[in-house]
């Protein structure tokens, strides 16, 4: 299987390798720019294959330098080598042979950070999805699954440190200033958990005892001097750990579990088996350097590459078409972790505004696909928010349908099942359906079917009779590829409120199938009648967001607002305020179109303060509550035709009307929830500054002029107030001295701080207005900037083209013909960041015809460039298609 000319791959077109790969010894000689891999692969043929079939293998840009065949030259008539491939033919039909294939490779050269690459004079790996072929020709591909030893030989004084996956077997010096160290993991792997490390690192140790009471070291690698800057870190993962076994019954399985951080990375971190690699972004943490949200991400991520041990590592995919098998659900688990440890409510609330800020789009867009997907180009652009967040919430669909018990039997039938296995969706699946005896066919079309279902609900009470009918009605919008749907399984947990504050029972219900408070919505249209209900009730759709669906359904203010006060699931009070505030700032977008000024409906600035001043809510949740809709949120509420122009003006509109009504709440806010005492990542904390921090800046809102936000800006003790009193004052006060002293005293304090300057670079890469552009040409011309690191470029041009509307979509097109411009640039280096940064672009239907047409000459400038990566060009042609 090719697939780095561009063909399109299918899954239809799977079929096992013909040959089994038993045993895999690797010795690296590391060298900055001549690296020799010598690779010894033990093969036999499958049973019942052609003995005439060759063996085909894997290659990305690849030198071969040795070929061998049980440890003899090969005929060159045997086998046939290019960058990219090497076919052997005439190979035994029976019995097991080894191959030896010496390559040589240049990580200096690696700019794509896929294989083996060097940063900051550290040695790094990154071989998910198909990374490895560029390290040695291989069988790189999910399914093979074999166990590694690795050698590694490096000059002792530049790479003290050597790492591979697995355990330490040992090692010594050689005498030439070189030493070794071997490495064996003797759990079978697929190629793309491979990982190799080396260098000059700080560490830091300490160890976890699992449950059956094996002790496991614990190593965080970070560069020296940033050790206590780890600590956080391990505390995280110390407790994923112990939260794996608790919940889902896993222990870990090997001697030893490293991190290690490295600053230049394409994406979060990986699962490497024993070794996984980090950027360092979400590993390191102080309280002068980290905000709240970076601890967050940290606990977050660290939990999902440990929890990948089991989904993922122990059980893996068996083509990439499967990765929601293994990111979708281990997402779904780091969720839970992280509501665990937290605030469940606050998590969800997070996650929702996330799914809808970030999946929703994409699949109401051109670059829409299926959590599970059928066919490709390039399999780095299906690491999205859909196969990732979406797939996350297809399994807590799952939980959601089958009842907490019977998740945990399918979970316990899959692990014991499949363990050393790579597999697919319709194994998992299988393993619920045989748990319930439920048909999950219906069900699986979350998985095949893309985009997100419209739900259509309208209601009638005959308080004469006492019944309550819910009329329901789904709608699958089509997308690339799928223009006709079938009706989905969506099961959507509901609460009836009554006026006392009580809830009906819903154990009347006729209609459909109800468990617990889930109404099972499986026809097209569907009627439910609920009896004996005594008042008119207030309904509550989808609770906890139950499913990842658009739900049309007219419900007054009033009702909303009675959902804001009462309801028991706190989610659907946050709910109940977004679904208020929405109608008003599409509303007030139409007055900013007028050039006119928009008023607040009071329904919502009611609810709203009453909220923020309710002291029996957390305070990490009243924030949420007081965090309108974002302008992409207004944008995609719109739908088409688009003016980021008038949201934002719109929305700025509705904050000060809240802000003036509010002042009073929001001052005494601003001092009640200072929080005393040395600082702590702690949730609650954590809940008090973001309060805090939304308060302060609905003041500003409110007063109009910078000193409040300079003041906190002044006496911040911790990067989360810093970081946020400059947020205030770079966005609303651009260009006032003030801002702008505070800005380079920022850089001037933390200019050695390379995350903490990617913060610089953000805040100022998002001031609103068509200013942005101008102000991101400069900064991209300081010294500072670097255009060769991902989180730099991320942090300047990613932010500046994903989250600033206004600025980006200049109506003269300009930030558009910019992108263009950056992605041809970034695109020989580094295609992954490249394509990855595009999509920021995958909306561009939904604006206005002038913008969309700039846009589309942008997108078409990009498609006519010769050369492009099969990454960009993919990206690029399916978002004008
Ligand atoms: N498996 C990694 C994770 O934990 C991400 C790898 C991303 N790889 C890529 N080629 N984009 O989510
Ligand atoms: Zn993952």
């Amino acid at each position: 299987m090719r697939t780095d000319t561009g063909e399109i791959i299918h899954l239809e077109d799977y079929r096992p390798t013909d040959f089994v790969l038993e045993r895999v010894d690797l010795t690296f000689e590391l060298d900055p720019r001549e690296t020799k891999v010598e690779a010894r692969l033990i093969f036999h043929r499958r049973e019942g294959v052609s003995p005439d079939a060759p063996l085909i293998l894997d290659g990305d840009e690849l030198k071969m330098t040795g070929l061998l065949f049980d440890q003899e030259e090969i005929l060159a008539a045997n086998y046939d080598v290019a960058d990219d491939s090497l076919t052997i033919r005439n190979l035994p039909a029976t019995a097991p042979f080894e191959i030896t294939i010496t390559t040589e490779v240049n990580p200096e050269a690696n700019t794509k950070l896929m294989g083996l690459y060097r940063t900051s004079n550290v040695y790094c790996t990154q071989c998910e999805a198909e990374g490895f072929r560029r390290i040695t020709y291989f069988p790189d591909r999910p399914d093979v699954l074999a166990v590694y030893t690795v050698n590694i030989i490096a000059d002792k004084q530049t790479a003290p440190l050597l790492l591979a996956n697995g355990n330490y077997l040992g090692g010594a010096s050689m005498g030439d200033g070189r030493h070794f160290a071997a490495w064996f993991d003797p759990h079978p792997k697929p190629s793309y958990l491979f990982a190799l490390v080396a260098g000059d690192l700080g560490v830091v140790e300490d160890t976890f005892t699992t449950m059956s009471g094996r002790e496991v070291a614990l190593r965080i690698y970070v560069e020296h001097g940033k050790e206590p800057r780890a600590a956080y870190a391990m505390d995280a993962l110390k407790r994923s750990m112990k939260w794996d076994e608790e919940v889902f019954g896993r222990e870990y399985d090997l001697d030893i579990f490293m991190i290690v951080a490295v600053s230049d990375f394409n994406m979060g971190a990986m699962e490497n088996k024993g070794l996984n690699v980090f950027n360092d972004k979400y590993v390191l943490a102080d309280p002068q350097t980290a905000t709240d949200a970076d601890y967050a991400n940290i606990e977050a991520i660290i939990a999902h590459e440990y929890f990948h041990n089991w989904t993922g590592n122990r059980i893996t995919c068996r083509d990439w078409f499967q990765l929601c098998l293994k990111e979708g659900l281990t997402v779904y688990r780091d969720h839970e972790f992280s509501a665990d440890q937290r605030s469940r409510t606050v998590k969800r609330v997070a996650e929702v505004r996330h799914l809808k800020a970030e999946q929703f789009p994409e699949d109401a867009g051109p670059l829409a696909h299926p959590v599970r997907p059928t066919k490709y180009r390039e399999i780095n652009n299906f690491y999205t928010t859909t196969v990732y967040e979406k797939g996350s919430e297809v399994t807590r669909m799952l939980a959601t349908v089958l009842g907490p018990d019977l998740f945990k039997k399918g979970m316990d039938l899959y692990f014991d099942r499949h363990d050393g296995q790579a597999v697919t969706i319709e194994d998992f699946v299988a393993c619920f359906a045989e748990v319930s005896k439920r048909d999950m066919t219906q069900f699986s079309l979350w998985y095949h079917q893309a985009g997100t279902p419209l739900v259509t609900a309208s209601t009638a009470y005959d308080a004469a009779k006492q019944v309550f009918t819910l009329s329901l009605e789904q709608m699958v919008p089509p997308t690339p590829g799928q223009s006709t749907k079938e009706p989905m399984h969506i099961p959507l947990r509901v609460g009836l409120l009554l006026e006392d504050g009580s809830e009906a029972a819903l154990s009347s219900a006729t209609g459909a199938e109800v468990t617990g408070d889930v109404i099972h919505l499986v026809e097209r249209k569907q009627t439910v009648t609920f009896t004996g209900i005594v008042s008119r009730p207030v309904l509550s759709l989808n609770r906890g967001f139950s499913a990842p669906i658009n739900l049309h359904f007219e419900q007054t203010p009033a009702d909303r607002a009675h959902i804001a006060r009462h309801e028991s699931d706190l989610f659907a009070r946050w709910q109940a305020l977004n679904d208020l505030a929405l109608p008003n700032l599409v509303a007030a977008t139409a007055i900013a179109r007028e050039g006119a000024k928009a008023e607040c409906d009071r329904a919502l600035i009611d609810a709203l303060l009453a909220a923020a001043a309710d002291a029996r809510l957390e305070p990490a949740f009243r924030a949420q509550a007081l965090a309108l809709p974002s302008e992409a949120d207004v944008a995609r509420e719109i739908g088409s035709n688009n003016n980021p122009d008038a949201i934002h003006a719109g929305r700025q509109d509705i904050m000060t009307a809240i802000a003036k009504a509010g002042r009073d709440i929001f001052s005494t806010l601003a001092d009640e929830m200072v929080v005393d005492g040395p600082f702590s990542p702690d949730a609650a904390s954590a809940g008090r500054r973001a309060l805090r921090n939304t308060a302060l800046s609905y003041l500003v809102y409110a007063e109009n002029q910078p000193d409040r936000a300079l003041d906190a800006f002044k006496s911040a003790n911790n990067m989360t107030d810093l970081s946020q009193a400059l947020t205030i004052l770079a966005h609303r006060f651009p260009d006032d001295r003030k801002t702008v002293e505070a800005l380079s005293a920022f850089k001037a304090r933390f200019g050695d701080n390379a995350l903490v300057i990617d913060k610089w670079f953000t805040i100022q890469a998002t001031i609103p207005g068509a200013d942005a552009l101008g102000r991101v040409r400069t900064l991209m011309a300081d010294p500072l900037f670097n255009s060769t690191n991902p989180n730099r470029v991320r942090a300047l041009v990613g932010t500046f083209a994903f989250s600033n509307p206004t600025g980006f979509n200049r109506a003269d097109g300009e930030g558009y013909r910019f992108l263009a411009r950056q992605i041809l640039d970034i695109d020989p280096r580094n295609p992954q960041l490249a394509a990855r940064i595009l999509t920021s672009m995958r909306s561009w239907r939904s604006l206005e015809d002038v913008r969309a047409e700039h846009a589309l000459n942008a997108l078409r400038e990009i498609a006519a460039a010769p050369k492009l990566s099969v990454d960009v060009s993919d990206i690029v042609e399916r978002m004008l298609k």
